[in-house]
């Protein structure tokens, strides 16, 4: 317990708390301003915003450690600075400089230091930056003036259980994005499209929906906020598919699996595959790699199963040690995934 923040690290869950400092910065007569440091919480808008109505909005999500060692590190901004360019271009907003995005990244972890949670207790300063368009429009067309906000909240596992096998559902009643839409950009509107069938997940008794591909029902796509990835014979199995984010998180485990003498097959996955894999999980910055004991295809009432003993496949976990251990300086960062950050 941080007596001081009267905030319990251990408890903290996936939830929004108070930090001391967001920044702003706005993009107005084709340029974007100073940096801007806010201590309210609220956003002044215009009520026509074209944000509201038309949902340009783009956002992202990334996460600081505390490491072993004392030293504050931000896990691969560059890639999450990239990707939010491209959510921008996705949705005809304007990108956000990439080092406009990695300074304030930055500047908000310093400026919010004392809410970074300690080393071992399994939590971190999530970051969530934002772009909005904000011109009032009533016709629909792209705004022409920007809000980029990045604000922080300490933060433990998104799923409660953590590093526990969890459970999920293929419903074939909802599609979280169209086939050539905008399930590739991390925007809003998906995630207002997934919340039905997240919603129903959640009362049945899963974490999370697992998604098809919305064209032919037949492939994998990802969960709600996490791509998926399945282990079977020495190789790391993980969708290709225009309609799911591209993760940093499975980029990296990518990377690490083939480190570990892994193959690695990223191409469509048959849902009825499954029943072929050793064992399954969702990855990403806020599921980081949550094994998977059970996908349940609600049409066809077929459960496949995994970590039959209740426990974390091994291989599932050690890619999930190795991550960690790079993010908390425990490992070696041979990619120069990190960034550390002077508090
Ligand atoms: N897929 C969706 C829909 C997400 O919201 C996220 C979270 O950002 C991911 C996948 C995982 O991406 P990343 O590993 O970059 O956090
Ligand atoms: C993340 O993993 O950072 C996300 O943004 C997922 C989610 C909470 C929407």
């Amino acid at each position: 317990m941080n007596e001081d923040l009267s905030l319990d690290w251990k408890e903290l869950g996936f939830a929004y708390h108070k930090t001391d400092y967001n920044l702003r910065c706005t993009f107005s007569s084709g340029e974007w301003g100073e940096i801007e440091v806010h201590t309210d919480e609220t956003l002044n808008l215009h009520m026509a915003a074209g944000c509201l109505h038309y949902g340009q909005q783009a956002f992202e999500g990334q996460k600081a450690f505390m490491g072993k060692d004392g030293k504050v590190r931000l896990f691969r901004i560059d890639d999450n600075a990239r990707r939010m360019q491209n959510s921008a271009r996705g949705i005809k907003m304007e990108p956000i400089p990439l080092e406009l995005f990695r300074e304030m990244a930055i500047k908000a972890v310093q400026l919010n230091a004392r809410f970074i949670p300690p080393y071992g207790s399994d939590a971190s300063l999530y970051l969530r930056p934002l772009e909005v368009g904000t011109t009032p429009l009533v016709g629909v067309r792209p705004a022409d003036d920007f809000l980029f906000v990045l604000f922080t909240t300490p933060v433990g596992a998104y799923f409660k259980d953590g590093f526990k096998p969890t459970k999920v559902v293929v419903y074939r009643e909802f599609d979280r994005a169209a086939p050539l839409g905008t399930g590739c950009w991390k925007v809003g509107g998906n995630y207002a499209c997934g919340m039905r069938a997240t919603t129903k997940a959640k009362e049945n008794g899963f974490s999370a929906a697992l998604f098809l591909d919305p064209k032919e029902k037949r492939y994998i796509d990802e969960c709600g906020p996490a791509n998926f990835f399945g282990i079977r014979d020495g190789a790391y199995i993980t969708p290709k598919s225009g309609s799911i984010l591209p993760s940093i998180t499975n980029m990296s485990l990518q990377q690490i699996a083939r480190d570990m003498g892994l193959r690695v097959e990223c191409r469509p996955v048959e849902l009825e595959e499954l029943a072929t894999f050793e064992e399954a999980a969702e990855c990403g910055t806020a599921a980081v790699a949550t094994p998977l004991s059970e996908v349940y295809d609600e049409a066809n009432d077929r459960s496949y199963c995994f970590a039959s003993n209740g426990q974390p496949g091994p291989v599932t976990t050690e890619l999930y040690r190795r991550l960690r251990g790079i993010q908390l300086g425990e490992l070696p960062d041979t990619y120069g995934w990190t960034t550390v950050v002077d508090i």
